[in-house]
């Protein structure tokens, strides 16, 4: 009992290692991002999406960061990411699932595919599952209706599905 009790010890004593040197690099990596653009008049975009590049999303204490060095709130640069679309507030799973719920795929049975994919993994558009593996996004028109209904796994596009079919792939990328 003792010994499973300092295994737990030495476990939390390593999380919170590990939590420290995360912190620690997100500073260092942001400010080496903000550095490779210093001489650029208009900075904000680009670090920004060099910082989503590496981290997968905007976290909120690169914005808080990146605010701080260039003299901004980080208000303001909440702002101006939060104009375009392709900027992400929330960490985002290892693989993106885009599934098309366009009306040819609608019609071919994505809801179901939809259905399917949130009962096995407890998760519901834009969320992430638990685990970090999967983002399920629900989008219109994946571009390739011949082979409906449609969902992208990451870049990875796959047609003709049914809900198996698609748990079937999803099984492929769990890790
Ligand atoms: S409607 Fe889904 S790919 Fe075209």
């Amino acid at each position: 009992m003792q010994g499973w009790n300092l295994r737990l010890a030495w476990r939390d004593s390593q999380k919170i290692k590990i939590n420290f040197c995360t912190l620690r690099t997100m500073e260092e990596r942001v400010l080496e991002i903000i550095k490779r653009y210093e001489d650029r008049n208009s900075k904000l975009l680009p670090i920004l999406h060099a910082i989503q590049d590496e981290y997968g999303y905007l976290p909120k204490d690169a914005i808080k960061l990146v605010a701080k060095e260039l003299g901004k709130t980080p208000g303001e640069v909440y702002d101006a990411a939060s104009f375009y679309s392709f900027f992400y507030f929330e960490e985002r799973g290892r693989h993106i699932v885009r599934v098309c719920n366009c009306i040819v795929c609608n019609i071919k049975g994505s809801e179901d595919i939809i259905r399917a994919i949130e009962e096995k993994y407890g998760i519901k558009e834009g969320e992430t599952t638990e685990d970090g593996s999967f983002t399920l996004e629900i989008v219109e028109g994946l571009g390739h209706c011949e082979s409906s209904p449609v969902m992208m796994v990451d870049e990875d596009i796959y047609g003709n599905l049914t809900p198996e079919k698609a748990l079937e792939i999803l099984r492929r990328y769990e890790e």
